[in-house]
């Protein structure tokens, strides 16, 4: 008996054992914040001792848990980049890969050389038992694992796409899978193959020929120095980039689809929701309460201000609003006046309790994958407004998937979206569809956050889970498309046509000199 218990009591110091965890999600944007958060939480509550590098405040940190603030990088973003006058009338930068892949460097730099990141890497007592970074754009964030010698973790923000699929694998065939910023949903017609393709070929090309110079100086002069105090010599660049351990993907087969993916990636989507969702504040609960006619909830997300959005906009969509039997919750950062009697407005929304109230019919989003993931989760259609990054893509899937609308972004957008809100609360199909997704999404045989846990967890136990690495992962690309057979053939083939060539010139001298000599034979005859 007495042994059991001390077994028992040995297994469970065993499994509950703290480890320490560096997680640094440097994008200066609420929502990726959110999703570090995420990480944070449930690391926390798995007893783990955690450093997080955040732009963002963590609002009463616990014990276990060191922030690192690295806020200034949101002073490195264009101004106007997320406002939505200035994205409809076209006067903001456009976020394009090339765009995304130099804004990612200058803030991958700002971070390492924060002062406070820098103590941290440079101090040889801080030791981690695994670093999770967040993959944007760059992968010079893999340099964070080498300071430690310890396993990476990418977490990947969207859908797996092939920028981070071939960081552990080889990128997926674009003939299904489509780019991150690709706003159309396969199954693809013959010209949106050719461009998925040339996007995927061109933006290869652009990252890892043409700006890989750039990448990997930066990734010499900020962690070279480091490494050397450490007394130790700065790995190869390409030895660490292709180096993770595991991608831990915010998604799920509800949003992603069904295609073959490598061991090393897993689904953790859904884990940013908490699994008890915190009740409506006392008067937004009366007031979703005794909606008959059913509640419209508008946001545009953390990143985006409806607050932004053109007078004329406001005061048509306002108009509209009012025309409506439903009660319209909308998320916006100021008080409008002449406020018809139907239309509430949120300084903040407690979007997760609103998305889970019954009552609610329709929610009207930018289409963010957090705000898409939460519609599936609690089960609601969307109209989506699909205004920069992923967004398009997102909208396109719901659309896809039959639970959801688009509307453009535009100044006339007010009657498009009237009629889109009464298709949708009309016509129950949307509705039906988004449960039957919100099934799947919950039909799994752990929680997300658990998911994550265990696989972190399982990263740490077996020191970087190499059973888990994809072979292609430690193959060049001419061995994985059999460059080198096609090469050889190539020479072979060449040979056997020289040769032939050759035997036939031969051949063909032979009996020409036959039949000259037999002709002038004749001749002399
Ligand atoms: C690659 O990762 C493994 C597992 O974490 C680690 O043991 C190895 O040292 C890493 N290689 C390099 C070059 O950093």
């Amino acid at each position: 008996m007495e042994k059991i218990i001390l077994f028992l009591v040995s297994a469970i110091l065993a499994c509950s054992e703290s480890a320490k965890i560096l997680v640094v999600f440097p994008g200066p944007a609420k929502s990726h914040g959110i999703l570090g958060d995420g990480y944070v939480r449930h690391l926390l509550n798995a007893g783990h001792e955690v450093t997080y590098i955040t732009p963002l405040t963590y609002k009463n940190p616990p014990a276990n848990l060191r922030t690192i603030d690295v806020s200034s990088n949101f002073d490195l973003l264009p101004p106007d980049l997320i406002n939505l006058k200035a994205i409809m009338d076209k006067t903001s930068d456009e976020m394009t890969a090339i765009f995304m892949i130099f804004a990612m460097l200058e803030i991958v730099k700002n971070t390492v050389t924060n002062k406070d990141v820098q103590k941290l890497l440079n101090d040889p007592k801080e030791q981690f038992d695994a670093v999770i970074v967040e993959w944007l754009f760059s992968d010079i964030g893999a340099g964070f694992a080498s300071v430690f010698e310890c396993p990476l973790i990418w977490s990947s923000s969207v859908d797996p796409h092939w920028h981070i699929l071939q960081l552990i694998d080889e990128p997926p065939n674009p003939a299904y899978t489509v780019d991150i910023m690709s706003t159309y949903f396969p199954p693809l017609s013959f010209s949106q193959r050719v461009v998925e393709l040339w996007t995927q070929l061109s933006v290869q090309f652009l990252k890892y020929v043409w700006l890989d110079g750039v990448e990997e100086k930066l990734y010499t002069s900020l962690f070279a120095p480091i490494l050397e105090k450490r007394g130790r010599k700065l790995p190869i660049y390409n030895d660490i980039r292709y180096n993770a351990s595991l991608v831990l993907s915010n998604s799920y087969v509800t949003t992603s689809g069904g295609a073959a993916l490598p061991q090393s990636h897993k689904f953790i989507g859904g884990y940013h929701i908490d699994d008890t969702v915190i009740p409506l504040p006392e008067n937004l609960k009366k007031l979703m309460d005794s909606a008959k006619d059913g509640v419209i909830y508008f946001s545009m997300g953390s990143n985006l201000r409806s607050k932004d959005l053109p007078d004329e906009v406001k005061i048509s969509l306002l108009k509209m609003f009012g025309s409506l039997k439903q009660t319209v919750l909308w998320k916006f950062e100021e008080v409008l006046p002449n406020l018809p009697k139907n239309v509430h407005i949120l300084e903040w929304a407690p979007q997760q309790a609103i998305l889970a109230h019954p009552n609610l019919v329709v929610f009207i989003t930018h289409g963010g994958l957090l705000s898409t993931t939460e519609s599936i989760h609690f089960g609601v259609p969307i109209i989506g407004i699909p205004v920069f990054g992923d967004q398009f893509i997102n909208v396109e899937k719901t659309i896809n998937k039959g639970f959801g609308l688009r509307v453009d972004l535009s100044y006339t957008m007010s009657d498009e979206l009237k009629e889109k809100i009464e298709e949708v609360t009309r016509n129950k199909r949307y509705a039906a569809k988004v449960k039957e997704l919100s099934f799947i999404h919950h039909d799994r045989p752990v929680k997300p956050g658990q998911e994550l846990v265990h696989w972190v967890n399982h990263v740490i136990n077996t020191r970087g889970a190499p059973h888990l690495r994809s072979p292609a992962a430690d193959l060049p690309f001419y061995k994985r498309k059999f460059l080198d057979l096609a090469a050889l053939m190539t020479v072979l083939l060449l040979a056997i046509y020289i040769l032939l060539k050759r035997a036939c010139a031969y051949i063909c001298a032979q009996v020409c000199s036959k039949k000259g000599k037999t002709g002038s034979k004749k001749k002399n005859n």
